[in-house]
């Protein structure tokens, strides 16, 4: 630990590979970590994003779609070389879908599983290695909400992120002491992937409403748990998945309406 609190220290030696690192939560890390004086290696399936993060923050780009083990394997050994090592990698890549249970195709199933699930295991495979030999570090994986408390039309996603929580805490217990392994469960982040919903007044107002920090969230929020989570500020921390939502989990629709206007009533 470093005895001067201003700066944050990150373990082992190298750089930090960012998946989905183009756009939204990823490439808020890529930025955050950048700041840090972290190199960041930018990963994504998007080409022309990764390249432009990666200029902005003096990274590496990678490109790779995630649930292709092989190519995504080969990137982060490339990614490692470039950044002379590696010392984190962040499964952010993901993707989901709205749609009623009964009309989700094997297709879409597989594919929600490949690209959220497969890929974070085939990510935190391939870094292993690499982590151990730069001397240690940090996987932080990222899941959802939704793995925690499913939300309707999204049965696959949120199957596939509670997967990741579960693996997450697997993973955890086998890598340790070299290697911390921790996930982080955001609630709405106001991002490309949802900016039609947060740009919509009325769905914008009704998540809010049921959100007791009364907004959204941001990219830049969950960068900070993020990086908190690769750096050795965090290094007891293991197998957890962080809820990052402003509240919206505690909120009891059963009961809140009911109970709220009877506050008082009963008292002795
Ligand atoms: P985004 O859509 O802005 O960014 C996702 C990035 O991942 C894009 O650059 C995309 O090209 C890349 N990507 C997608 N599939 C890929 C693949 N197969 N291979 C390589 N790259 C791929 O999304 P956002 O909002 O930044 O989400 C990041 C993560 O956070 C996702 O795992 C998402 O499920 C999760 N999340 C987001 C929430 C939100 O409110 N924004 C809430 C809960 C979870």
């Amino acid at each position: 630990m470093s005895a001067d609190r201003s700066v944050t220290t990150y373990p082992g030696s190298g750089g930090i590979i960012v998946t989905g690192g183009a756009s939204g939560i990823g490439a808020a890390v890529c930025r955050l970590l950048s700041a840090d004086g972290i190199r960041v290696g930018v990963l994504d399936r998007n080409a022309d994003g990764a390249g432009e993060v990666a200029a902005e923050v003096g990274g590496v780009a990678l490109v790779a779609n995630v649930a292709d083990s092989e190519a995504f394997d080969a990137e982060i050994r490339r990614g490692a070389e470039q950044l002379g090592g590696l010392r984190g990698l962040v499964n952010n890549a993901g993707i989901g879908n709205l749609k009623a249970f009964e009309s989700y195709t094997d297709r879409e199933i597989d594919l929600i599983f490949k690209v959220n699930v497969s890929s974070t295991y085939y990510g935190i495979r391939s870094a292993a290695p690499l982590l151990r030999e730069s001397g240690g570090g940090a996987i932080v994986n990222v899941a959802s909400v939704s793995g925690v408390r499913p939300t309707r039309g999204e049965a696959p996603y949120s199957a596939a992120k509670a997967a990741v929580i579960a693996l997450s805490a697997g993973a955890a217990l086998e890598l340790a002491p070299a290697i911390r392994v921790n996930c982080v469960s955001p609630g709405f982040m106001h991002t490309p992937l949802n900016d039609v919903l947060a740009s919509d007044p009325a769905a914008r107002a009704s998540i809010e409403a049921g959100t007791p920090m009364e907004r959204v969230g941001t990219a830049d929020e969950t960068a900070e748990l993020i990086a908190f989570l690769l750096s050795n500020r965090s290094g007891y921390l293991t197998g957890q998945n962080l809820v990052l939502d402003g509240g919206s989990l505690l909120n009891s629709r059963q009961m809140d309406d009911v109970l709220t206007p009877m506050m008082g009533m009963f008292g002795q």
